[in-house]
């Protein structure tokens, strides 16, 4: 964050109430209505909690204990048994059976739309198939594939039978999937033959043969035929989807799973160079997403509802599938790009669809603002009613243009702070209540206690910037690192003795508004992605002509940040435009192109302290195009900033 960006959010005094008309339909309607019920869901959690899991989940078996808590070690809801999927799907049928349940539209155009019952019976379909081909309560299914309904009803047939589900992002490499395959012991790949993207196809089952190559003991992978390319088959190993799923039978009985039993893991980037396998389970997951859902995005019958994220991200997980589906919405998904084929398909498609929820990410809304309103002016978008950001901060011209020009004055803005690992939305208004400003996700939601501390974990009066922490813990936190109890302690629970550290900055207003700062760790934040700077360094020294790699992130107008990557050669001479690419290219290849680095600058040598640690800050004053800032005596050898300045020129 840059300091023009600091000013105009301290100096920030825009205040909005919530629209009247709004207001009047709203599921929680004042602040006083918000302040008691927060209060008293703060005053005793597990009463709060044990009553919402009894209102709002099905239950096969009833729980007998709502928290058990061994810090930093949660169970919540002990003794119950429920099924996710059942709670999804099944319970809805009976009013709902009618009602859409997903309609969806490809990028070129193609449609479909699934109601409740519909989607229960492919969900079912695809239950009773993984099952026939071998897959338990318990083992890992890998996912990779483009947002069609198929990613959906398969994430549901593995919550069906209790298998685990770990959702690779399509963007990522063959070794990245290799690397979360072998991590999770994936037994099975979902994918598709390829996605569309910009009109290209992108051959996710070419990956997935290469990703094999690299850790092959999956043993089976089902192919959805998406584009119809022609892709290399192994029949002892390969399935089609229409093969199998869809002539599988549609009868499937949802059997009741311990509240604790592994859902998913959702591999996210840390400040070492091996991504988390962040571990959430059933019940706890559920009824965090089930509750947000409601109150935040205010769900009503009658709403079509679209996140743009991907399911491969933790906000395609909560809000694309389980929240809105647990709660009965109807979804709207989107395989493709907003620029193609024009820079209005977005809005295009919320015309189309009468879309009166619209969740997206704050690097997006910076992108359209700059793509001008004529790209907006001929849609209708008068259906919107509420507008969603999440991922990073947002900025407040960016936060204004949205509410003015998408939302025309009329829609509240909910600002939702959270994180894969907390499930959930941790931090937002509620837009029947919460008065907003633009760039504060403002008010913890219910049962959550967010806090400002120093160092040594005091509290810290308003205005003061600190470490984000939560104090208690909630239903939908994360429960470990899969396979590294030792990193979940370290990572989350040590800086801070019992209280949950986010790894974000933040400081809290007199108003009680928290106001995100961004990482403080060396985890940036590239179009609302998460990317360990660690994970980027390893890449490119593992390229044989890099001795030295040090990558540091870029202020960038519209990801937010941008990769800036320092690196040393073995041979400074071999630094050349070529090399330049071919590094750039070898981080894709490793990563994946969500990774690509924006600059490579050559140096003869890295900013380093007499006691061999990088100088980071230094260095992202040099990216930055800024004089170097901060006390400079602890550099090892001065002149290297002199030759630093020169490659970067
Ligand atoms: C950042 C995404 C400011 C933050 C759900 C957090 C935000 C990280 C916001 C988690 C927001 C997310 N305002 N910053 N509204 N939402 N962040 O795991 O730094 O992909 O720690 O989860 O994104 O990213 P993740």
């Amino acid at each position: 964050m840059n300091d023009h960006h600091i000013k105009t959010v301290l100096s920030e005094s825009r205040e909005f109430p919530p629209p009247e008309a709004f207001q009047s339909r709203a599921h929680i309607q004042s602040m006083e209505a918000y302040e008691t019920l927060w209060k008293a869901s703060c005053d005793d959690p597990e009463r709060f909690w044990g009553e919402q899991a009894k209102n709002l989940l099905h239950w096969q078996e009833d729980f007998t204990q709502v928290l058990d808590w061994k810090a930093p070690y949660a169970r919540w809801f002990d003794g119950g048994k429920l099924n996710v999927s059942e709670n999804c799907l099944d319970r809805h049928l009976d009013k709902l059976g009618d009602k859409p349940a997903i309609i969806w539209e490809g990028e070129p155009g193609d449609k479909a739309t699934y109601t409740y019952r519909e989607l229960h019976q492919a969900v079912c379909r695809c239950a009773n198939a993984l099952s026939d081909m071998g897959i338990q309560a318990g083992d890992t299914v890998s996912l990779y594939m483009p947002m069609i309904p198929e990613l959906a009803i398969a994430v549901l047939a593995c919550a069906r039978i209790g298998a685990i589900h770990s959702v690779v992002f399509a963007g990522f490499s063959a070794e990245a999937l290799a690397e979360r395959n072998r991590d999770a012991s994936a037994k099975l790949v979902i994918t598709a033959d390829a996605l569309w993207r910009r009109g290209n196809e992108l051959a996710l089952k070419d990956t997935v043969d290469e990703a094999l190559r690299i850790y092959d003991k999956v043993d089976k992978v089902l192919v959805v035929r998406r584009t119809g390319r022609s892709i290399n088959w192994d029949s002892g190993r390969d399935h089609w989807w229409h093969d199998t799923v869809e002539k599988a039978n549609a009868d499937h009985k949802a059997q009741g799973f311990p509240s604790e039993q592994a859902l998913f893991i959702l591999y996210t980037s840390g400040s070492t160079g091996k991504p988390k396998g962040i571990l959430h389970t059933s019940a706890g997951y559920l009824l965090g997403t089930t509750l947000s859902s409601r109150y935040i995005f205010d769900l009503k019958d009658d709403d079509v509802y679209w996140c743009t994220a991907d399911v491969g991200w933790i906000t395609g997980h909560s809000y694309v599938v389980y929240g809105p589906l647990s709660n009965g919405a109807t979804i709207f998904m989107y395989e493709g790009a907003p620029d193609f084929p024009h820079q209005g398909r977005f809005w295009e498609l919320i015309e189309r669809y009468k879309i009166s929820i619209f969740y997206t990410a704050p690097t997006a809304i910076r992108a359209f603002m700059k793509w001008g309103e004529d790209a907006i002016e001929p849609f209708d978008l008068s259906s919107l009613r509420l507008l969603g950001t999440v991922g990073e901060p947002i900025n407040p011209e960016a936060w204004m243009w949205f509410r003015e020009t998408i939302g025309k004055d009329k829609c509240p803005i909910v600002d939702t702070w959270w994180q894969t690992e907390t499930g959930s939305i941790m931090i937002s208004p509620l837009p029947g209540a919460t008065p907003t400003v633009p760039g504060t996700a403002t008010k913890p939601f219910f049962g959550i206690q967010p806090d400002i501390v120093d160092q040594d974990g005091q509290s810290l009066a308003d205005n003061q910037g600190g470490y984000l922490v939560i104090r208690k813990p909630w239903p939908s936190m994360l429960r470990t690192i899969h396979g590294d109890s030792e990193r979940y302690e370290k990572t989350y629970w040590s800086h801070f003795k019992s209280l949950y550290f986010t790894g974000d900055g933040a400081r809290r207003d007199e108003k009680g508004n928290f106001w995100i700062m961004g990482r403080i760790d060396d985890v940036l934040n590239v179009a609302g992605h998460r990317l360990s700077t660690m994970e980027i360094e390893s890449a490119l020294v593992s390229h044989p002509h890099v001795a030295e790699a040090a990558v540091v992130g870029k202020a960038d107008d519209v990801k937010g940040q941008a990769i800036a990557c320092f690196v040393t050669l073995h041979d400074h001479e071999l630094g050349d435009p070529a090399l330049n690419q071919s590094l750039k290219d070898h981080v894709v290849q490793h990563i994946g192109a969500l990774a690509r680095p924006e600059t490579i600058i050559f140096t003869k040598a890295l900013p380093k302290t007499r006691s061999g640690k990088i100088m980071r800050r230094l260095l992202r004053d040099v990216a930055a195009g800024e004089e170097a800032q901060g006390d400079m005596t602890t550099l090892e050898d001065s002149s290297i900033l002199e030759d630093l300045k020169e490659s970067s020129a």
